[in-house]
């Protein structure tokens, strides 16, 4: 396999390529696809460079990214030869701008956790061999290799390790985001890293929290429209802190034995919401992009004191962070 991505990085993108991928076995998923679509896979990870363009001229849909990780044939799309020790031959030299070619369109990151900034001194001292490694080699600064071990997707020898850690975090993986979080950061100043902790000692509020999440500082004053830093599926901005899987409270929200509840509500659970919102002067917002029920439906993420509307801030401060104590009732009449 190796021979395989080296014939395709010195020949580029030629009849070869093709001919080539064409002999080897495809997965299912791969037949699927039609030989044009194939073609155009492996011609778009040899230049990668060309896909945010595509992506903005709207020629290439989101979905259409190719995804080079976990595989044995893509190596072209970060690498532009063949790795030795001395000499990566990485696309770009720079770590974040290699990853965003890609995932500047696919999602912002920026909710997760920002990248580019020096690490300070006390935190240096925290960090274990590996991350103060890959620290080192992006010249001091939190890059995605930071967290993310990319060669664990490179390399044939590392990549048993997809099942337990398919996110390659750097020395994971971790039962819980946080366990990542103080990998670097101090656990005795925890509350920094808390969104919910939104006002200061005097009351004020701390606008770089509402940041986390929204991305305009949403106006307290007049017309109460928000947005958010994730554009689609809402409960995006709570999984990346929070371990949901299975969910505290029993509800399962992938497939499974237990119902999800992170889907669009039926008519009948959708009109007893709506009759239960005032008749308890509560407020259960469903995500705005998709319809569905979302962590913020039943937990207000607000600290006390935010929001001024009595049904929105309702819950807010309150143990579990619950719009209710008893929530079932809200949605569901038996
Ligand atoms: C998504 C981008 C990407 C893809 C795809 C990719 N690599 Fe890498 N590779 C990197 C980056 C970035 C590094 C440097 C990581 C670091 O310094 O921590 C790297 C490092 C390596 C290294 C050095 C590993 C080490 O432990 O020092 C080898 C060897 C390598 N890649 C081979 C490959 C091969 C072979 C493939 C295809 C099967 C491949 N890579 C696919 C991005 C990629
Ligand atoms: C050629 C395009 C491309 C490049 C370059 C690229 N990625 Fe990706 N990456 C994808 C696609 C497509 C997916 C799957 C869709 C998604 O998660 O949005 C993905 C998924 C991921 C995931 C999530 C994996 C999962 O299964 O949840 C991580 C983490 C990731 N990429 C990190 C990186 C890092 C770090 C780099 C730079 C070394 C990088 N990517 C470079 C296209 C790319
Ligand atoms: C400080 C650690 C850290 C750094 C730095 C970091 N990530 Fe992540 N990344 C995470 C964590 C934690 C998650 C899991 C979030 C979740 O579970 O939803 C994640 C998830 C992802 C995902 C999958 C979720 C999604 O949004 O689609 C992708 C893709 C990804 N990272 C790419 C990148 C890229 C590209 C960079 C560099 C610009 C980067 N990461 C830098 C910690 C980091
Ligand atoms: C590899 C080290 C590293 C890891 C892992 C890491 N961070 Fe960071 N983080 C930093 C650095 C460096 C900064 C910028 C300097 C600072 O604020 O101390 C930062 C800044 C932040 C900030 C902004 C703080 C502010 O005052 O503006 C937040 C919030 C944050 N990190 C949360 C997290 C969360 C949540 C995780 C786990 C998903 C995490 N970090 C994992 C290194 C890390
Ligand atoms: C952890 C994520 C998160 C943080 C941090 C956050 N918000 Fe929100 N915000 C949400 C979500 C989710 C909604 C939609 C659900 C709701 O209304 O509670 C929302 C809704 C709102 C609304 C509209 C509520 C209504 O119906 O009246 C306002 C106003 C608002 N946020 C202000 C703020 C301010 C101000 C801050 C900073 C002090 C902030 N938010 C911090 C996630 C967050
Ligand atoms: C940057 C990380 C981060 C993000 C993003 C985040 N949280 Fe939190 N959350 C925390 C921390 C840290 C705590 C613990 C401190 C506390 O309870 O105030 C917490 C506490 C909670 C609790 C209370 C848990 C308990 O045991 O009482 C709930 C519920 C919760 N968050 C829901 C959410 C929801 C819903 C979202 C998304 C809209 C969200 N969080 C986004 C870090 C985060
Ligand atoms: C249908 C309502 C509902 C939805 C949707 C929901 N939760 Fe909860 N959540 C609850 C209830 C009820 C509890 C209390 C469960 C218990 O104590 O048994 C809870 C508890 C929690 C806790 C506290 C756990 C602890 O240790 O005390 C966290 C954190 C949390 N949820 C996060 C989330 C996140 C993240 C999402 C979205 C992925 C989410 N929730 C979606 C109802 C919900
Ligand atoms: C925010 C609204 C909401 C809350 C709160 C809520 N549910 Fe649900 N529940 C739903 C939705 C939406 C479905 C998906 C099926 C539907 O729409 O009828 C569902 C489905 C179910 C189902 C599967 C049965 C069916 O009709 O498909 C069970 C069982 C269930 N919920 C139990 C509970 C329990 C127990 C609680 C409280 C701990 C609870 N739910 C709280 C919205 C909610």
């Amino acid at each position: 396999m190796q021979g395989l991505c080296r014939v395709i990085w010195l020949s580029g993108v030629g009849l070869l390529v093709v001919a080539l991928s064409a002999g080897a076995a495809s997965p299912p998923e791969q037949q699927k696809q039609s030989a044009m679509s194939k073609k155009n896979e492996e011609q778009l990870l040899s230049v990668p460079q060309q896909i945010p363009k595509l992506v903005a001229e709207g020629a290439l849909t989101l979905a259409q990214v190719p995804n080079p990780h976990w595989r044995r044939d893509a190596c072209q799309a970060c690498h532009a030869g063949t790795p030795t020790r001395t000499n990566l031959k990485l696309r770009d030299a720079d770590i974040n701008r290699l990853c965003s070619t890609c995932h500047a369109a696919l999602s912002d990151h920026s909710y997760i956790h920002p990248t580019g900034m020096p690490v300070p001194k006390e935190m240096k001292t925290r960090l274990s061999k590996p991350f103060a490694q890959a620290v080192a080699r992006a010249r001091g600064t939190i890059s995605c290799i930071t967290c993310h071990d990319v060669p664990m997707t490179c390399l044939p020898q590392r990549v048993g390790a997809r099942g337990l850690n398919p996110r390659f975090f750097r020395e994971g993986p971790y039962r819980d985001r946080t366990a990542l979080c103080y990998r670097c950061h101090d656990p005795e100043q925890y509350p920094r890293l808390n969104p919910h902790d939104q006002l200061d000692k005097t009351g004020q509020l701390r606008e770089s929290t509402c940041l986390v999440c929204h991305d305009t500082p949403p106006d307290m004053t007049g017309e109460r429209k928000v947005d958010f830093t994730v554009k689609q599926d809402l409960s995006r901005l709570c999984t990346g802190c929070h371990p949901w899987k299975p969910h505290p409270g029993g509800f399962s929200f992938k497939t499974g034995a237990l119902p999800d509840h992170l889907r669009v509500p039926t008519a009948r659970v959708l009109d007893r919401m709506r009759v239960m919102e005032r008749r308890n002067n509560i407020s259960l917002p469903l995500d705005p992009g998709t319809g569905k029920v979302f962590c913020g439906t039943c937990h207000n993420v607000h600290a006390r004191g935010v929001l001024k509307t009595a049904a929105a801030a309702k819950g807010a401060g309150e143990k579990q962070r619950l719009r209710m104590p008893e929530m079932c009732g809200n949605c569901h009449d038996k």
